[in-house]
């Protein structure tokens, strides 16, 4: 393992979906070894499965922790309603050097700050669920006490489960939440809508599915891959007078697809701000 890709311990507060598939994700592409990193959970299946698939340590609390953790990066994967019962009890291993990343949904830098000392160095990551599988889109924000070398250290870690990005400005998370965080979720209702518009159309269920997932997954990867942005992909396969420009005619009218998204990014970015704040 080269010392560029070395992110020293980690010590990982819950193993869920997100924080176990990144267990996965750094063990698979080597970044961090199984003796680097330091399991917090209290669901006993959970830490056995990762005792015992990855011989990592696992710990049901953190004051049960009794191996050295440098400096380590604390990552918080918990759900945010249990946080403040979570949180206050890792004050104790706070100590310069060490780095927070939190992933949990609209909890502000700030929140740990109070929690846990005004010069904690925090990151806050919003990640999406393709990242269980190596495919997400990770946006980072860190305070003024987060260092270069942490700032890497943050990039190889989240990085091993899709794109990072970061953003400056903090505000812009409830922003960046109602478009890649909750994203995916328009995206599953893209699909549902098109086979149900596919089984109304005669289509029998199956093969109505079928083309719904193929053709949503199929012009993903090829957006992905093609150097021509997607307004280019969509007109190229829109003939003036055929059956794609009818179908757009629909959907690219005054209250279409376009108004449509943009109420709905604005709903979500307004509902993050709300629980932000209760
Ligand atoms: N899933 C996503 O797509 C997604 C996307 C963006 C952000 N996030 C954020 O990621 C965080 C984790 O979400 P998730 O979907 O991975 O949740 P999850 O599957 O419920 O994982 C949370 C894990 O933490 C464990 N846990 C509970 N109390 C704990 C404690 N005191 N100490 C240590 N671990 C504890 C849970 O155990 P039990 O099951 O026994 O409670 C569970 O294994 C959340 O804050 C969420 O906002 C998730």
């Amino acid at each position: 393992m080269g010392a560029d890709t070395n992110t020293g311990r980690v010590l990982m507060v819950g193993a869920g979906k997100m924080g176990g598939a990144l267990i996965e994700s750094w063990l698979k592409k080597q970044t961090t070894q199984p003796s680097d990193i330091v399991l917090v959970e209290p669901n006993v299946t959970r830490a056995k499965y990762f005792r015992d698939t990855y011989t990592l340590y696992t710990f049901e609390t953190p004051e049960a922790i009794n191996t050295g953790l440098g400096e380590a990066t604390i990552l918080f994967a918990v759900k945010p309603q249990v946080m403040d019962e979570v949180v206050p009890l890792y004050k104790p291993l706070i100590q310069p050097g060490r780095l927070v990343l939190s992933i949990a949904a609209g909890t502000p830098i700030s929140y740990f700050e109070h929690q846990l000392g005004a010069n904690t160095a925090v990151v806050r990551a919003m990640p999406n669920t393709p990242a269980s599988i190596g495919h997400g889109i990770t946006v980072l924000c860190a305070n003024t006490h987060v260092s270069a070398e942490q700032r890497a250290r943050c990039e190889i870690l989240i990085g091993a489960v899709g794109q990072v990005e970061w953003i400056e400005d903090e505000s812009l998370m409830d922003a960046v939440t109602a478009v890649s965080g909750s994203g995916p979720a328009y995206v599953f209702l893209l699909i549902e809508a098109l086979a149900q518009a596919g089984i109304s159309a005669g289509l029998a269920a199956d093969l109505a599915n079928r083309l719904a997932l193929t053709t949503v997954a199929g012009a993903g990867a090829l957006a992905e891959q093609t150097e021509d942005s997607p307004t280019v992909l969509r007109q190229n396969v829109t003939s003036p007078g055929g059956t794609t420009a009818a179908a757009l005619e629909v959907l690219m009218a005054d209250d279409g697809l376009q108004q449509l998204m943009a109420r709905a990014v604005t709903a979500a970015k307004e509902r993050g701000r709300e629980l932000a704040i209760a």
